[in-house]
């Protein structure tokens, strides 16, 4: 189920960042959540959140994460059909890697459909291979409030200091090597890429040149965005 622009304001706005790993959607659904207050609803971050607490769905997500292949559809899927129920997610959300499958997209127009709403804007953040092997690369989060930087693209104000929170310990994550990133790339190709075609035979999708810097494409999405939440930009 896709809202058409009639149905724009009743009900949450549902936005989807679709894109290959170190595409930016994590970097990207952050800023939108400021910006328009809307709430990011990560996949990644909640499966990991789910393997560090050992819950039955994080010891079966666990080897399939570290080996960078997609976690069965069943168990995400009900992690973000308890997500959507969930009070504060009644300001509208941006689902950060979900649907990654087609499964995952029937589901989603499922539970929204139940809700009486649907997907406002599927967005694909278009970058290169090449690109994305760099970004992921060059990744690291602090490890007291997992603020995001780049060893190139961005880094602390003070060196060794995060902007956010004043931590000094940093982290990278465990699926950030090499071959792993591969798996995740053809994960991506093979499963996630169809949705694009998916989104756009109805009418929801919309491509974004996420090769721009992070405020470039911070501004592409702005200009998206502000009309389908209704909140004005200055
Ligand atoms: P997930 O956590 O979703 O990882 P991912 O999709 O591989 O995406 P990333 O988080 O790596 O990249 P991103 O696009 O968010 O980029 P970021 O903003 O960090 O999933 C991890 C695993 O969980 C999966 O492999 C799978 O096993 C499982 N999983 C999750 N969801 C699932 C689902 N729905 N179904 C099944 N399994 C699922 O940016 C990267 C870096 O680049 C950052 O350092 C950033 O500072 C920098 N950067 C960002 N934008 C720019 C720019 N424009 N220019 C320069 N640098 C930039």
């Amino acid at each position: 189920m896709t809202k058409s622009s009639e149905q724009h304001g009743n009900g949450l706005p549902v936005l989807i960042l679709l894109g290959p790993p170190g595409a930016g959607k994590g970097t990207q659904a952050k800023k939108l959540e400021e910006r328009f207050g809307l709430v990011q609803l990560s996949t990644g971050d909640l499966l990991r959140d789910a393997v560090a607490r050992g819950t039955e769905a994080g010891k079966a997500a666990k080897d399939v994460m570290e080996a960078g292949g997609l976690v069965g559809d069943d168990i995400v899927i009900q992690i973000v059909a308890d997500r959507l129920e969930a009070q504060h997610c009644a300001q509208g959300v941006i689902l950060d890697g979900f649907p990654r499958t087609t499964a995952q997209a029937r589901a989603l127009d499922d539970i929204l459909s139940q809700k009486g709403t649907g997907v406002d804007a599927a967005i694909s953040l278009e970058v290169d291979d090449a690109a994305m092997i760099e970004r992921i690369s060059g990744r690291y989060t602090c490890a007291g409030c997992g603020e995001g930087y780049h060893q190139s693209f961005k880094t602390p104000e003070r060196d060794g200091v995060c902007d956010k929170c004043g931590g000094t310990e940093f982290k990278h994550r465990a699926d950030d090597n090499a071959e792993t990133v591969r798996s995740r790339l053809e994960a991506y190709h093979a499963d996630t890429a169809p949705l694009i075609e998916f989104y756009d035979a109805k009418g929801a999708l919309h491509r974004v040149d996420a090769m721009q810097s992070i405020a470039g494409v911070e501004r592409s999405l702005t200009d998206l965005v502000a009309p389908i939440t209704g909140v004005a930009v200055a």
